[in-house]
């Protein structure tokens, strides 16, 4: 590909190459501008513009040479590295190599089950690196940054709560389902393979997660029908795995019934030209492991027939691009745009297609932080009781958020009103002092009136400060709510 870049470039310039001493001042620069551009994928900046024209004009330097020059240069280099990068699935222009496996054919000739007997066998034969599956993300150095970006931007794309019931799709040894649960969801893993699952299992026994968490569950796939009930699970997360499928519309079609309106599906997939890369070939190779390509216009004509309604695509990378403290400085200051990471952040996109499909319309409730929103107002019946005495008075709290409130019994994501004990002079006595329970939902827009009653401290002089929480989420403060405060004396 350089390569026919390059004779591109020679026509182009032909006669400035060969004689830049009849070219006119400003022809020296343009041609200077298209070597930059060909080779750099940018124009010239002013040192090197300066520079190279100084050599022409002066020394007698021809257009060719700049071009070696730059050519040799450790900008190009790491350019022409980046497109063979090993996130890059570019095609080549090179004659596919012997005993190339086509995909096509691989899927016609087996069927569905035997493919998922393939994946099966994949973790018996490889069951010597079971500590390597269990060790994921973090088995090898070489792989862990990108397993724990991609992971990372699913998560975020996924937003999810803590209490949502979540299909790992294709969840392997179930590193993913680990880290789901550890974030407090309930999850099942779902995959072809009873080996890996089993592997799973034994990692949940390894390696529990902290704190009071839902157990996982571990369901076997048979290839077509995933055993949950219609609308049963939240958050679908398929981690590298879709492009495992040997029948993704039939599949497509199971994740959508699984998936309760206003869910979300988050897939991290390889790109188009996946079944060619040197990688695939080899798993196609020694283990007959399908690599299939992942075309998003399919993606998207199967999911809309399954009944999904919405695609998102995210633009991101797991590579950063690594800059001077002056490239740094000027493009936070909304200076010089960086060609470079661009590039980058194409070769990247090219075997990267992280995608997000929506069930219906999104409804946000209080599980989740960043809609938490409220408006408080108290009223206390007296601002000064005797010891015993109940301190009583009325609350109107109302949504002006985006999330739904829950009731708030509900474990996780339940909204209450929590109140707050001060001194007089503002610091903190006792946080967590009273709740106040706010028994049905409330929809944005809405306001709720709660009569309260509770058992005041001992005798003194205090400051009461109403906060609405999220159980288990948060306060709404923190997410910039105002909070009310009264003053109270207990004789
Ligand atoms: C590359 S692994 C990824 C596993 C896991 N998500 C992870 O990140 O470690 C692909 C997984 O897809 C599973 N798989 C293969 N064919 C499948 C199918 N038809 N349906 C569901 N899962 C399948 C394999 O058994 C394997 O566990």
């Amino acid at each position: 590909m350089m390569k026919r870049a390059l004779r591109q470039l020679r026509r182009l310039l032909s006669p400035a190459l060969r004689r830049p001493d009849l070219l006119a001042s400003e022809e020296l620069e343009a041609g200077l501008d298209v070597v930059y551009r060909f080779l750099l994928a940018r124009g010239a900046d002013e040192g090197g513009r300066r520079h190279y024209l100084r050599l022409m004009r002066e020394e007698g330097m021809k257009l060719r040479e700049v071009a070696a020059e730059i050519a040799a240069s450790d900008e190009f280099q790491r350019r022409l590295k980046r497109r063979t990068g090993r996130f890059n699935e570019q095609l080549t222009d090179a004659p596919p190599p012997e005993g190339f496996v086509d995909v096509r054919e691989l899927m016609n000739t087996l069927s569905v089950a035997e493919l998922a007997a393939t994946a099966e066998d994949y973790f018996r034969k490889t069951i010597d690196f079971a500590d390597r599956y269990l060790a994921k993300p973090l088995a090898d150095p070489h792989d862990a940054p990108d397993l724990l970006g991609s992971f990372a931007q699913l998560l975020g794309g996924l937003r999810l709560a803590p209490g949502m019931a979540v299909l790992d799709f294709g969840a392997g040894t179930c590193w993913t389902t680990r880290f789901l649960t550890q974030l407090g969801c309930a999850v099942t893993a779902v995959d072809v393979s009873a080996t890996a699952l089993a592997l799973g299992r034994d990692l949940f026994t390894r390696l529990p997660p902290l704190g009071d968490r839902p157990e996982p569950r571990f369901l076997l796939f048979d290839g077509y029908r995933i055993e949950l009930p219609d609308a049963s699970v939240d958050r679908i997360v398929c981690f590298d795995a879709f492009h495992h499928v040997p029948n993704p519309a039939d599949v497509m079609r199971e994740l959508a019934r699984v998936l309760r309106p206003g869910g979300i599906a988050g897939f991290s997939e390889p790109g188009p030209n996946h079944s060619k890369a040197a990688t695939s070939q080899y798993e196609m190779k020694n283990f007959t492991a399908l690599e299939n390509d992942v075309v998003m216009a399919d993606i998207w004509r199967w999911a809309r027939a399954a009944g999904f309604s919405g695609l998102e695509l995210a633009i991101f990378s797991t590579e950063s691009c690594r800059v001077s403290l002056q490239q740094f400085e000027d493009l936070v200051a909304g200076g010089a745009p960086l060609d470079e990471y661009g590039e980058r952040l194409r070769g990247f996109l090219t075997g990267h297609q992280m995608f997000f499909l929506r069930k219906g319309e999104q409804t946000i409730d209080s599980r989740d932080r960043d809609g938490l929103r409220g408006e408080i107002a108290i009223h206390l019946e007296r601002a000064e009781v005797r010891g015993g005495e109940p301190l009583r008075g009325r609350a109107t709290v109302q949504n002006v958020g985006d999330a739904v409130w829950l009731p708030g019994q509900t474990l996780v994501g339940g909204v209450n009103l929590g109140v707050h004990l001060r001194t007089r002079d503002g610091r903190p006595l006792a946080v967590d002092f009273q709740r106040i329970g706010l028994e049905t939902s409330t929809v944005p827009g809405q306001a709720q009136v709660v009569d309260f009653a509770f058992a005041p401290p001992a005798p003194g002089e205090y400051l009461l400060e109403f906060d609405l929480v999220s159980e288990g989420v948060g306060w709404f403060e923190m997410n910039g709510s105002a909070t009310a405060t009264v003053a109270i004396a207990v004789r």
